[in-house]
């Protein structure tokens, strides 16, 4: 196996692996594992595996979820089919720095991403070392985050174009969540900034260290929040992968960011995703 970091921020590409094999070998699903701890984000070239592999192979991480918006693949639960063509609905779009699936209690902690056909240029994926982006903090910063909380939810990023009647019914079935601020990784004990697309606002800003008045509340809970958001955009931080068809891309959903570039209208690209249940963030 030869393993390649591809940024300085996160990411490496693995050689020499059929993740066909591994999703029959543990052992070596585990090595994949402590590499995914490592570098956050792995790349796989060539994998043509079927949907059964694909599951079977991101099972070794945990159970599956499906996505209550996304389809998924014909007897192949687990499998959600992102697919994009030149008809698909336009309110539903990636390309927004985000960790998956926030808008549960318990988000995934990862996700095994296969390419099945990509546009002949652009379509990339874009990730962010969130670990990175708090430890570059200024202190002060880390001082006045460490135990704010922010509302997630899905309603606001995915459901705003529906019906008010489909929007609540979708409320009603995942209540938008409150998570930390800064998340403490289950497995490596380490921090990261955890605010991404999902977000909506601060909960617990609201106290008399940070509001004399009441017009200290929104700008200041605002521009926080954003500059907390906008520090996934920093480019040291990030690294960015041109598909292939049979490319896999593994991630650790605790510890980074996302983005789907959506440059390749109107192509189509089609993605297969198994998404690993996770923990609830503390
Ligand atoms: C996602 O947001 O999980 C999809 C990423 C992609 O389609 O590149």
């Amino acid at each position: 196996m030869n393993v390649i970091p591809l940024t300085c921020a996160l990411g490496a590409e693995i050689q020499g692996v059929s993740l066909a094999e591994a999703s029959r070998n543990s052992p070596l699903a585990q090595e994949i594992k402590a590499l995914l701890l490592e570098h956050k984000v792995l790349f796989l070239r060539n994998q043509q595996i079927t949907d059964a592999e694909h599951a079977a192979f991101a099972r070794h991480f945990g159970e599956l979820q499906d996505h209550p918006l996304v389809d998924s693949a014909e007897g192949e639960p687990g499998i959600i089919q992102i697919w994009k063509t030149p008809e698909s609905p336009p309110e539903r779009y990636e390309n927004v720095w985000h960790n998956d699936s926030t808008f549960r209690e318990c988000p995934p902690m990862g996700a095994v991403l296969r390419c099945v056909e990509c546009p002949p240029v652009g379509g990339d994926t874009m990730w962010a070392n969130m670990e990175l982006a708090y430890e570059r903090l200024p202190e002060h910063i880390k001082e006045t985050i460490a135990d704010l909380r922010a509302r997630h939810s899905m309603e606001a990023l995915f459901m705003a174009a529906k019906p008010i009647e489909e929007r609540l019914a979708m409320k009603a079935r995942f209540p938008d969540p409150e998570h930390p601020i800064v998340r403490t990784h289950p497995v490596t004990g380490r921090k990261s900034l955890f605010v991404g697309g999902f977000v909506t606002h601060l909960t617990n800003f609201h106290t008399a260290r940070n509001v004399r008045v009441g017009q200290d509340w929104h700008p200041g809970a605002s521009q926080l929040l954003q500059y907390l958001i906008s520090q996934a955009f920093i480019p040291e931080y990030q690294l960015r992968w041109r598909w292939q068809a049979n490319d896999v891309a593994i991630w650790d959903n605790r510890c980074t960011q996302h983005y789907a570039v959506m440059d390749y209208a109107p192509c189509h690209r089609k993605m297969n995703r198994a998404t690993i249940v996770g923990d609830r963030p503390f």
